[in-house]
């Protein structure tokens, strides 16, 4: 695809009611974030805008002592069942631990909603690094992290060879004959491997897309790896431009090398965006947020993050570099660690201010509509960027101001899209529907 063929990719990332921790209290009710009406208006709002898809992401434990503020509470698979029944074409995405599922279960949870949605679902695989989870899994430690990419490795494996396992044509329906399926198009799997074995076939027929979209998001060596061999969304934490680039052109030749198309990755930095009509409203926005920030609560995270003692941390002085592990011996998220340890070098921020202006280790701007699109349409067209994965100070107002004030502007420049041309996910990010590799095996 030439350089000016290329569209944008945006995605709405839900987180609850809003990327800043004070969002909740500028909400009317403020347990929306367990209700569902409150999504399906995210959901809604984000079609109007054109959006390629809404995405979940997930943890599998109360991350925080009580008493605890909002979090990602609502199983995605569930909450997305919800969400398609309202929507039309915007697509899906869910996140699910390889870490902490079994691959039959939940090929089969994502192929059903595919067909639910009318081919809208994507998943999200991660590998879940947290000891909080692995205390609700019978586990007395978190798996290592090279061993949760092993095991990721070989269950994606095994969720697309079940997402295969019935070929298109196997349901014939013939009425007069009486023959409903077609079972020479029907396969087991017979996997055999160091973490699982599975028989197959699976008990539910080729979905819509062929198979669901399938999303990565790790950036360490081994995370990468996975991505360049399996992902068709890219998820990644960049927070500088230059990284951002190393990041997308190494990305690209990893997938060439597993042969490929680079074009059938799909990169998305997240992105942070708190929009005003003019500048300074956006930072009147977004000082009126921050005047409520609890730095108690966000200090510990951010230690946490970093794997240092809370205690090392001074709000007023520069993070301290030298008790900083190396990033190949950070036991939690790899890329969340360099991404935000790398911005925080490059702009000399003092600890409060890396945590004012590091929204969940992505990059903020604030800024009028026409500085917001110049900022995207800067990354996207040094490809440093394929879209974005968008985050918002507090739904659905954040959400509402880009949709109707920066989603215009970048339609005017021509970068995004002004109607869906497509029904299903695949083709709103211009990727082909794969065929089962048994069907490819027969047209070769
Ligand atoms: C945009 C984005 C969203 C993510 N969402 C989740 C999530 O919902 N749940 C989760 O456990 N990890 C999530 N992660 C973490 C990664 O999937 C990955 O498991 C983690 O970063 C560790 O991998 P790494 O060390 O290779 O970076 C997300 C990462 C990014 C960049």
């Amino acid at each position: 695809m030439s350089h000016d063929d290329r569209q944008l990719h945006l995605n709405v990332n839900i987180t609850n009611i809003g990327r800043h921790p004070a969002a909740w209290r500028f909400l009317d009710d403020p347990a929306a974030y367990v209700d569902v009406d409150f999504y399906k208006k995210i959901a809604t709002v984000a079609e109007r805008g054109t959006f390629d898809a809404v995405f979940l992401s997930d943890g599998l434990a109360l991350h925080q002592e009580p008493p605890v503020e909002p979090y990602q509470s609502l199983e995605p698979t569930v909450l997305l069942t919800a969400l398609a029944g309202v929507t039309e074409h915007i697509g899906l995405i869910g996140t699910a631990s390889t870490t902490f599922n079994d691959p039959f279960n939940l090929a089969r949870r994502f192929a059903s909603l595919d067909h639910v949605s009318k081919g809208r679902i994507a998943l999200n695989v991660v590998t879940t690094y947290s000891p909080q989870a692995a205390a609700n899994f019978s586990f007395d430690e978190s798996p290592d992290h090279d061993a949760r990419y092993a095991r990721a490795e070989e269950f994606v494996d095994i969720v697309t060879k079940l997402w295969d396992s019935w070929e298109d044509g196997a349901i014939v329906g013939n009425k007069v004959t009486g023959l409903f399926t077609d079972g020479d198009r029907i396969h087991t799997i017979d996997h055999v491997g160091k973490h699982f074995s599975v028989r197959g076939p699976s008990i539910v027929p080729r979905s819509p897309q062929g198979r669901p979209v399938l999303v990565q998001a790790g950036s360490s060596e081994v995370g990468k790896a996975l991505g360049a061999r399996v992902g068709d969304i890219i998820f990644t934490a960049q927070t500088t431009h230059t990284g951002a680039r190393e990041f997308y052109t190494d990305m690209r030749a990893r997938a060439a090398g597993h042969g490929r198309n680079p074009d059938h990755l799909v990169i998305l930095p997240g992105l942070y965006p708190i929009v005003g009509s003019t500048e300074s409203e956006a930072h009147a926005r977004k000082d009126e947020l921050d005047s409520l920030f609890d730095f108690d609560r966000e200090l510990p995270r951010l230690a946490a993050q970093l794997g240092v003692d809370v205690v090392d941390l001074d709000l007023d002085k520069e993070l301290p570099y030298d008790r900083l592990v190396d990033v190949s011996e950070v036991k939690g998220s790899r890329g969340f660690f360099e991404s935000t340890v790398r911005q925080s070098r490059e702009q000399g921020w003092a600890v409060r201010e890396l945590i004012l202006r590091n929204g969940g280790a992505h990059r903020q701007i604030v800024g009028a509509p026409e500085q917001i699109a110049d900022s995207i349409e800067h990354w996207f067209r040094a490809r440093a960027a394929d879209g974005f994965n968008l985050n918002f100070d507090v739904f659905p107002t954040g959400l509402e101001l880009f949709t109707d004030h920066v989603i215009p502007e970048l339609r005017r420049r021509g970068l995004f899209r002004h109607e869906y041309t497509g029904s299903t996910l695949r083709e709103h990010l211009g990727l082909p529907r794969p065929q089962s590799g048994h069907q490819a095996a027969v047209s070769v």
